[in-house]
């Protein structure tokens, strides 16, 4: 199953931190199985893990003079994948063809990776440009779920009394006051569903909360797989957190879900704060493997909803909009 809105995007596979000059990392994508490498520049490569000679994987390899270099017969590829030596028949012609190349961009301190023809641009995240605030890329998580349900997930305020007990709700707060919900467009291409006046009393909002608080979060989808929100305790002026989720579609109904933090705590290492997402997210990971069906309904009345579902409905609405295929049921 491919569907071309997602293999004509940008997607992130791994964290810019965890691939090193001169190093390949091995990472997966709609399917498909890449190598990743970077050359002596710094620049990311990303390309089939696959050798075109006798098809081993490119990841036993090694990274030689900006050029990744087969395990198996040591064929040489450089950048534009072409292969630059034969070491079998170092005085014949080289071959034509070479290592299937994808296209590869770094951002929000994440590498993405497009395995068709990409858009101009990985999803906005403005937040990020403030130099006031922290950059912690948390996860990834790997998990058994279809990234529209996980995105669903994080647009859900309903779930904070109960899977986030005593941290982002409590069961004796459970009730989601109103909320607006309206169409996300930046004109840009970037479109979605944009949620606002979202209150929610926490009683720990965040890693640095020393009490309970009012906040109030603003939740913008702004591709089928990529939602951000922005959260504001009304107990700790000042503060500001806006947090991306972004769903790596390892398959149809399996996913690595990054959590890339901008956060105004200047108290607390980057670990810390990456200890609190990961407790929450390990909470919500809970419920998202077992939510059935895994792909999530389209169709009306696939599902019983609520007027507090309208973000959750929105979302549905905007993908069955846009026609997404993939990990989503469109028909009963
Ligand atoms: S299989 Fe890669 S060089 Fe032969
Ligand atoms: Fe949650």
């Amino acid at each position: 199953m491919s569907d071309p809105l997602l293999v004509d995007d940008w997607h992130p596979v791994a964290a810019s931190a965890s691939l090193l000059a001169g190093q390949t990392l091995a990472a997966q994508l709609l399917g498909e199985e890449l190598v990743l490498w970077r050359d002596s520049r710094g620049a990311c490569h990303a390309w089939q893990d696959r050798c075109p000679h006798r098809g081993t994987r490119l990841t036993l390899g090694h990274v030689a003079d900006d050029a990744l270099v087969c395990r198996y017969h040591a064929w040489k590829f450089g950048v534009s994948g072409a292969c630059l030596q034969v070491p079998a028949q170092p005085d014949a012609p080289l071959p034509g063809g070479g290592a299937r190349v994808f296209s590869a961009f770094e951002i929000y301190g994440l590498i993405w990776v497009c395995i068709g023809t990409p858009p101009p641009a990985p999803p906005p995240f403005p937040e990020y440009a403030n130099p006031k605030l922290r950059k912690v890329v948390c996860g990834a998580y790997p998990l058994h779920a279809a990234g529209p349900r996980i995105i669903e997930n994080f647009l859900d305020m309903a779930h904070f009394g109960t899977v986030h007990d005593g941290i982002l709700g409590t069961a004796e707060h459970m009730e989601v006051c109103d909320y607006q919900v309206q169409a996300f467009d930046d004109g840009d291409g970037n479109s979605g569903v944009l949620a606002t006046q979202c209150m929610a009393l926490q009683p720990q909002p965040n890693s640095v909360a020393q009490t309970g608080s009012q906040v109030e979060y603003t939740y913008r989808v702004v591709r089928p797989l990529t939602a951000m929100l922005t959260k504001l305790p009304q107990a700790q002026q000042g503060f500001i957190e806006a947090i991306a989720i972004i769903v790596q579609p390892l398959g149809e109904e399996l996913s690595a879900v990054w959590i890339v933090l901008t956060v105004s705590n200047a108290d607390q290492s980057d670990d810390e704060l990456r200890a609190f997402q990961d407790r929450i997210f390990h909470q919500d990971i809970s419920i998202l493997e077992n939510q059935l069906p895994k792909r999530l309904p389209l169709y009306s009345r696939a599902e019983i909803s609520v007027a507090c579902d309208r973000s959750s409905l929105a979302y549905r609405a905007y993908l069955r909009g846009i026609g997404l295929r993939y990990g989503v049921i469109n028909e009963a």
